[in-house]
């Protein structure tokens, strides 16, 4: 069996790992292992889980290792895709370690780690600016990148919500919490030499050929069309 290949985007609150990574799991025909919309969605189905994870989702703070490295672990053994592509996770040096000692008992390598990095102005800009739609996930900004009909999503016509954890407190909390938690993961990476950071502040199209260019060559699915992320229509909500 051929190994599974597994790519990891970082980078702080906002810098845009979920906009690029809904493009990138299309183009490069891999599973998304997303653990904000895996706890997301536990919240929203009230699942034991959802329960656990809510009260620090709303505040900001991460939840607990051993809650999420299970949770994980369990995507990785039940998914049969040709390869992984993290966002979220890892996001403490013990979830790092875990995921090396997951793979390490699995046919799978990190390839490669993309650091997408953001200053703060630009990130509580973009987060009190988000838009999600409540039915397929799909990400908007309201200049940035709005729907095209205002309150509605492009793909699918359901209704855009602003995220719970999106106020401008709540930002400032997720902030603190990636740079006294998260922020090391970098050089973590950086040590294995798998690390390639982007200028995450540039305009989508800019960074998402970027991100292609530091993956490599892959296979010929590879597209380099428009994404299915909205069209500057200029229409604010
Ligand atoms: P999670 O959902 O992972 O949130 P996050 O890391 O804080 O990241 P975001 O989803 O807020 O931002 P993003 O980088 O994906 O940006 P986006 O593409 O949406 O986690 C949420 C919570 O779950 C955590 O706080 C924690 O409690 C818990 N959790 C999750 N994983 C965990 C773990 N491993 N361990 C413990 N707890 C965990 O873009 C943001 C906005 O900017 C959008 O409006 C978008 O349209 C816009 N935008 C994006 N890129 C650009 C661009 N280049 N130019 C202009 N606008 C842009």
């Amino acid at each position: 069996m051929d190994k599974k290949r597994a790519f990891i985007i970082l980078g702080p609150p906002g810098a845009g790992k979920g906009t690029h990574a809904a493009r990138l799991i299309t183009d490069l025909d891999l599973s998304n292992i997303s653990t904000g919309d895996i706890l997301r969605d536990a919240v929203k189905s009230g699942t034991e889980l959802g329960r656990k994870a809510q009260e620090y989702m709303e505040r900001g703070e991460l939840v607990p290792d051993e809650i999420v490295i299970p949770i994980v672990e369990e995507k990785i053994v039940s998914d049969r895709a040709s390869g992984f592509f993290f966002d979220g996770f890892p996001r403490t040096l013990n979830q790092a370690d875990a995921l090396d000692e997951m793979f390490s008992r699995r046919r799978i390598a990190v390839e490669k780690v993309i650091y997408l990095s953001t200053p703060d102005r630009v990130i509580v800009e973009r987060l009190c600016g988000r838009r999600v739609c409540k039915v397929c996930g799909a990400t908007y900004h309201v200049k940035n990148i709005p729907p095209i009909k205002a309150g509605v999503c492009d793909s699918c016509g359901g209704e855009l919500i602003i995220r719970t954890d999106d106020d401008e407190k709540t930002v400032l909390n997720r902030l603190e919490v990636y740079r006294r938690q998260t922020a090391d993961i970098i050089n973590y990476y950086r040590g294995k030499g798998l690390l390639t950071e982007i200028n995450g502040a540039l305009p989508v199209d800019e960074v998402y050929p970027r991100i292609l260019d530091a993956l490599g060559p892959k296979p010929s699915a590879v597209s380099s069309g428009p994404g299915a992320q909205g069209g500057m229509t200029g229409d604010d909500q």
